[in-house]
């Protein structure tokens, strides 16, 4: 039988305490990361994989607020499903409550303080998603693994354990919040039981992907920045090193304007009328060039 394309879901709940009180009045992931909203980032990254329909999951005061700023998704020919979580448990309850809307489809999840800039980024993102069956993770070497889940290689490279915040930690790669799964997620999804810490784990559900040998872990080695936004240094951080490569190489960081438009989503009077809206920024002078390829930059090239 025929796969179904991959969808996708953007996590984007919780009260942020972390980034109290930043956080008191409104979601973490409507916070600014330079000159975009935070949850652009993630949203860029699945776009990037080619991802078309995707699922917001956010808590009940937060979702009019994303719906405010990124409508049914058409103006990025996307389309969006927003869908409130009440109680936040954990990261694999996203598939629980999107099982009905992914109808067994394959899914990549995101977590919506999550950024990842790296060379030949689309590459790896689009055959993850294209994989027809078993899961696509990715690690990246931290100074501060005990803050993550943690997977360990053996001889061979090939990953050996996965474990959720280690206290003593088997290796330095962090497992990032960008999931690939095949469209056994939902039924893998159910038998999760609650951690001691209360939640529904994703290292539970990516260790039942490696016992089966079917979770594929990635490793994103030098050159590749992957930033979460949780926390007030990191929400620094972050902003500051998509300023840095905008305004260095002119070249847009997180834009889903930009992704849809190399990526064939919209032509270029429909990025014409996105970058019209933002007109006097920065932003919208760099997608005005984009449409009118004043750069004559490889329109293929992300
Ligand atoms: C979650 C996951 C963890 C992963 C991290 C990535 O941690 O549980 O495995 O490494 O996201 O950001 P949490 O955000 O719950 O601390």
């Amino acid at each position: 039988m025929q796969e179904k394309p991959m969808k996708g879901i953007v996590l984007a709940g919780g009260s942020g305490t972390r980034l109290h009180p930043l956080t008191l009045a409104t979601s973490k992931q409507l916070l600014p990361v330079y000159d975009k909203p935070m949850i652009y980032y993630p949203l860029s990254t699945l776009m990037l994989a080619g991802i078309q329909d995707i699922m917001i999951i956010s808590t009940p005061q937060d979702i009019p607020q994303f719906k405010r700023l990124l409508g049914d998704g058409s103006d990025w020919g996307v389309n969006f499903e927003y869908c409130v979580q009440p109680k936040p448990e954990g990261l694999t309850q996203a598939f629980v409550l999107g099982k009905d809307w992914l109808d067994g489809a394959p899914c990549a999840l995101v977590l919506g303080d999550n950024l990842i800039f790296a060379d030949h980024l689309s590459v790896l993102l689009q055959q993850a998603a294209q994989r027809q069956s078993g899961a696509t993770v990715f690690a990246y070497q931290v100074r501060d693994p005990e803050r993550y889940g943690v997977v360990s290689f053996d001889e061979e490279g090939k990953a050996q354990q996965i474990i959720e915040k280690p206290i003593d930690p088997p290796s330095n790669w962090a497992v990032t919040g960008l999931y690939f799964y095949d469209s056994k997620v939902t039924e893998y999804a159910k038998e999760v039981k609650l951690s001691p810490r209360g939640e529904y784990e994703i290292t539970d559900l990516n260790k039942m992907y490696l016992d089966n040998q079917e979770l594929r872990v990635e490793r994103l080695g030098r050159g590749c920045a992957w930033l979460d936004a949780g926390m007030p240094d990191s929400l620094m951080q972050a902003g500051t090193f998509v300023q840095t490569i905008q305004s260095r190489q002119g070249m847009l960081v997180g834009s889903p304007e930009e992704v849809a438009f190399r990526r064939g989503f919209i032509d270029a009077d429909q990025l014409r009328v996105l970058a019209k809206r933002v007109h006097k920024t920065e932003l919208g002078r760099m997608l005005f060039e984009l449409a009118n390829d004043v750069h004559h930059k490889d329109s293929k090239q992300l």
